[in-house]
């Protein structure tokens, strides 16, 4: 019987729990940033990421990878990452030479900036889609569609030039291909699992109200701040009992030092008009206990009333109690 109401709102309400069920990053990418100040002078960084978390870093200077996390190399041996490693320190050399090379073959420009971003991505069904995508200067220059090179077209007849030329490498087609489309999957499976105990916690937030500074005479910012949690998905809304306040606006969830989430949720009331609104905070955290606060009602104020009371009252009893067990002992002897 108690069983019934759980099934029931499973039933009623799937976009509760059960959307939470697989929490965590479902993609893993690279990303190359090379800046070319003039003819003689590069400099290459590196660094690999599951969706927003960085767990690689690159040294230049050495040429080696930087694991971030102590699950960082996933199931891969220590040999295939060495062999990863070397592959990716002499691609980077040879990157940085080819383009030196040919800068004015290209009609390239110093300074310029090249910036490339290639992984793979676990879709429904455990099926995995990986993706290459090249920028210069911060415009998308070309992309990998169906295992080829695809100019974009914001990378003009440049772009169309350089997809042209690499055409012709069918060796590093090859190695791109195998990176891509096996090791990359595989990968990515494996240090999912090996960090999941980290991936998949679940850190519950605070939250808190305070006012902005007034948007307009007569007018109140509320703004509710919600800190702390993992992972990032978060629902925040103000609200006037049911009913969900269309001026709330999200700011951009930004990163804590620990790895957790902030969020910062504002409204834009007529001062007479914020008694009653209250901010409602959902996470995967809270197992469908969202966190309510209410604007005004000093809740804070009530506690710190009740915190002094209460103990005194206690003392106050014991001391009476005390004073009275005394006062009989000593009179009836
Ligand atoms: C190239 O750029 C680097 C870094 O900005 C600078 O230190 C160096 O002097 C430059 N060299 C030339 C030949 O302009
Ligand atoms: C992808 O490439 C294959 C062979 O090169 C071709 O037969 C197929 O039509 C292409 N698909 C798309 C969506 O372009
Ligand atoms: C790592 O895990 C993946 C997915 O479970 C698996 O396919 C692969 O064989 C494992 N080992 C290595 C060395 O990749």
């Amino acid at each position: 019987m108690l069983l019934l109401p759980l099934l029931l709102s499973a039933v009623l309400f799937p976009g509760g729990d059960n959307e939470h069920a697989f929490q965590g990053p479902t993609s893993f990418h690279v990303i190359q940033i090379s800046s070319f100040a003039n003819s003689t002078w590069a400099q290459n960084q590196g660094s690999g990421w599951l969706d927003d978390l960085q767990i690689h870093g690159w040294d230049s200077d050495s040429g080696t990878a930087i694991f971030l996390k102590p699950w960082s190399k996933g199931n891969f041996s220590d040999e295939e990452v060495t062999e990863l490693e070397e592959l990716f320190r002499l691609y980077l050399i040879g990157f940085v030479r080819e383009v030196q090379d040919r800068a004015s073959e290209f009609q390239m420009e110093y300074p310029f900036e090249i910036q490339g971003i290639a992984g793979c991505e676990l879709h429904s069904g455990g099926t995995t889609v990986s993706f290459l995508r090249g920028a210069l200067g911060g415009l998308d220059f070309l992309s990998i569609k169906n295992e080829s090179c695809a100019p974009a077209p914001e990378g003009g007849s440049r772009a169309q030039k350089f997809c042209t030329l690499i055409s012709q490498y069918q060796g590093i087609a090859d190695i791109v291909r195998k990176l891509l489309l096996e090791t990359c999957p595989r990968y990515l499976l494996g240090v999912l699992d090996a960090g999941k105990a980290e991936l998949q916690r679940q850190v519950k937030p605070e939250a808190w109200l305070s006012s902005g500074p007034a948007p307009g005479p007569g007018h109140l910012l509320l703004v509710c701040h919600v800190s702390g949690f993992y992972p990032k998905p978060v629902w925040v809304m103000w609200m006037r009992g049911e009913q969900e306040q269309p001026g709330t606006q999200q700011g951009d969830v930004l990163p804590n030092a620990d790895g957790t989430w902030y969020l910062r949720v504002t409204l834009d009331v007529a001062a007479g008009e914020a008694a009653g609104l209250a901010c409602r905070v959902r996470h995967s955290s809270l197992g469908g206990q969202d966190i309510i606060l209410y604007w005004g009602r000093s809740t804070s104020i009530g506690l710190i009333v009740l915190a002094i009371i209460v103990p005194s009252l206690i003392l106050l009893i014991c001391f009476a109690l005390w004073f009275w067990r005394r006062w009989s002992y000593l009179n009836i002897p």
